[in-house]
């Protein structure tokens, strides 16, 4: 069997430069800190991805966000990081990029009304100057 070349751990403040630098690369904010972040790490412990999971005021946990570094893009990073969150909380929402979608599709998520995102997380959305373009999806997924 081939061992995978990165494993997941828990993020930590020295994770966040590389954090940030691969969240600004996507035109996404700054993480505020790296709770609720989980980091995919290559074997010099070097992050390579991370997933950020929010609990939102409705009592469910969302995806905000998921990102590969893009030299690290289709080799399962995204996959790992997303089924290893959704076997620990059971059911995970998001609000896909129109661009991410088929990721989230090729992981068994589908879409759902936007009154199941937490509003503080659907009201990134609102007034954003990229909502046309980006064409974001509310979607979700429970554990069967
Ligand atoms: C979306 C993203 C996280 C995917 O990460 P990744 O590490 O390349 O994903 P994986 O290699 O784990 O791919 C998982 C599956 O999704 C599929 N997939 C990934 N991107 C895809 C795309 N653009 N179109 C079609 N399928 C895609 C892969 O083929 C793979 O399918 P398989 O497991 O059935 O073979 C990555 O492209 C990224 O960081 N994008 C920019 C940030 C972003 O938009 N994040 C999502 C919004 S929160």
């Amino acid at each position: 069997m081939t061992e995978s070349p990165f494993s997941i751990r828990d993020g930590r403040e020295a994770d966040l430069a590389y954090l940030n630098a691969y969240a600004a690369a996507e035109g996404m904010d700054a993480l505020p800190s790296a709770t609720g972040v989980r980091v995919a790490v290559n074997d010099e412990d070097v992050p390579v991805g991370f997933l950020r999971l929010q609990k939102g005021e409705n009592g469910v946990f969302h995806v905000n966000p998921v990102v590969s570094c893009a030299t690290w893009r289709g080799w399962g990073v995204g996959r790992a990081l997303v089924e290893e969150a959704l076997a620990r909380v059971g059911e995970l929402y998001l609000v896909a990029r129109g661009a991410s979608v088929p990721f989230y599709r090729a992981l068994g998520f589908k879409e759902v009304p936007w009154d199941a995102i937490a509003p503080t997380i659907a009201a990134d959305c609102d007034g954003c100057e990229m909502r046309g373009e980006c064409a974001p999806l509310p979607m979700g997924k429970k554990v069967l």
